[in-house]
């Protein structure tokens, strides 16, 4: 079976084609994939502007689908059916993908099904070469979303704590833009701090000692002021490298000692994070040393599946549509939406 996943969600076009056969070879699953990236469109706005997303995704949909097609050397008629992003996300940005989907499906008399994005990053580890296996604790870390959840099963998550203002990725944005650094923050301010001691600033490290909850607003008006107080921090690369190092750090303390808390409370032994701060090194490695020392694993997808791509909706749908899952010929899309609120598959 060949799923043709699209998302749209935010500022990437991304198709791919799921093909259930390659899996059943022992392959990862993934026939071929496309991403187009509107980063210089909203680089100049130092964040996405929606109705220039929307558009975007218009104008690319078509010319990607046929060179998608090209790259896995199949037609248009080979497609058993079509994943696309229903929510959560930009309503027009949403609507673009969702009604090309449900058309092509219609044209081709193919089943279509609406993914939900976070599912879609929550199951993209289990595309990639050391796939966890349920039950699992997500950390989903991404431009809108910070949520830690119990993963039974697919569609059956339980939310164990969620960000009460800005999610982690969206603080990577801010303290990037503060240091003058383009959009998307998150691998900018990665890079800056490279050569930064982590060390040498000391950051709040919110709620920590509450529940799992995360709460990063405060985070911003902490590095906005250890800029203006420190002298060199526009000029002197040394210091903003160490200003970016010592936020990271920050960041990815207080997620780790949360995951830490999830495992122990659940009695769990599989981590999983997804979504584009899963892409982070520090993240990644901090992650490896602590979770060892519970005798827990950690599991992400290959780099190029952790931000926003068409495979992980491919995937998604996939599992849904073997189910038995799929939706009509309406098309609602859902800007927002609890991954909670999902069927699970019976
Ligand atoms: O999942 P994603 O591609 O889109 C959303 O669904 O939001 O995540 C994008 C977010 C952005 O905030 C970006 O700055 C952050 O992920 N990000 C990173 C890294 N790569 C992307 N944050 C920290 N370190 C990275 N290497
Ligand atoms: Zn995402």
């Amino acid at each position: 079976m060949k799923v043709l996943g699209l998302e749209t969600s935010c500022d990437e076009t991304g198709l791919a084609i799921f093909d259930s056969e390659l899996l059943a070879a022992g392959k990862s699953g993934l026939l071929g994939q496309v991403l187009y990236s509107q980063i210089e469109l909203h680089a100049t706005y130092g964040g996405v502007v929606p109705e220039l997303a929307s558009r975007d995704h218009i104008r690319k949909l078509v010319p990607l689908l046929d060179e998608l097609l090209t790259q896995c050397n199949i037609s248009k008629e080979d497609i058993d059916a079509v994943a696309f992003t229903k929510g959560p996300g930009l309503i027009g940005a949403l609507m673009t993908g969702a009604l090309f989907g449900r058309s092509l499906a219609y044209g081709l008399d193919v089943p279509a099904i609406g993914i939900h994005h976070m599912e879609g990053h929550l199951l993209s580890p289990l595309l990639g070469p050391n796939p966890p296996k349920f039950p699992f604790v997500s950390l989903l870390v991404s431009g809108g979303h910070t949520l830690l959840v119990a993963a039974h099963g697919i569609g059956d998550y339980e939310i164990l704590g969620e960000s009460i203002d800005d999610a982690a990725g969206e603080c990577f944005d801010k303290a990037a833009k503060m240091l003058g650094l383009p959009y998307p923050g998150g691998p900018n301010v990665a890079r800056l701090a490279e050569n930064g001691d982590p060390s040498k600033y000391e950051l709040p490290r919110p709620m920590l000692h509450r529940g799992l909850d995360f709460s990063f607003s405060g985070m911003k008006t902490a590095v906005h002021n250890l800029i203006k107080d420190t002298p060199g921090s526009d000029t002197d690369e040394q210091v903003r490298a160490d200003i970016a190092a010592s936020f990271q750090h920050a960041v990815v303390d207080t997620l780790v000692k949360k995951c830490v808390k999830a495992l122990k409370q659940t009695g769990m032994k599989q981590l999983v994070i997804a979504g584009g701060v899963s892409a982070n090194l520090h993240l990644r490695q901090t992650l490896e040393q602590e979770l060892a020392k519970i005798q827990a694993t950690v599991h992400y997808a290959p780099l190029e599946l952790c931000t926003d791509n068409g495979a992980m909706i491919a995937y998604a749908g996939y599992q849904r549509l073997q189910a038995g899952q799929s939706d009509g010929l309406a098309v609602s899309c859902v800007p927002r939406w609890t991954i909670s609120d999902l069927p699970a598959l019976t």
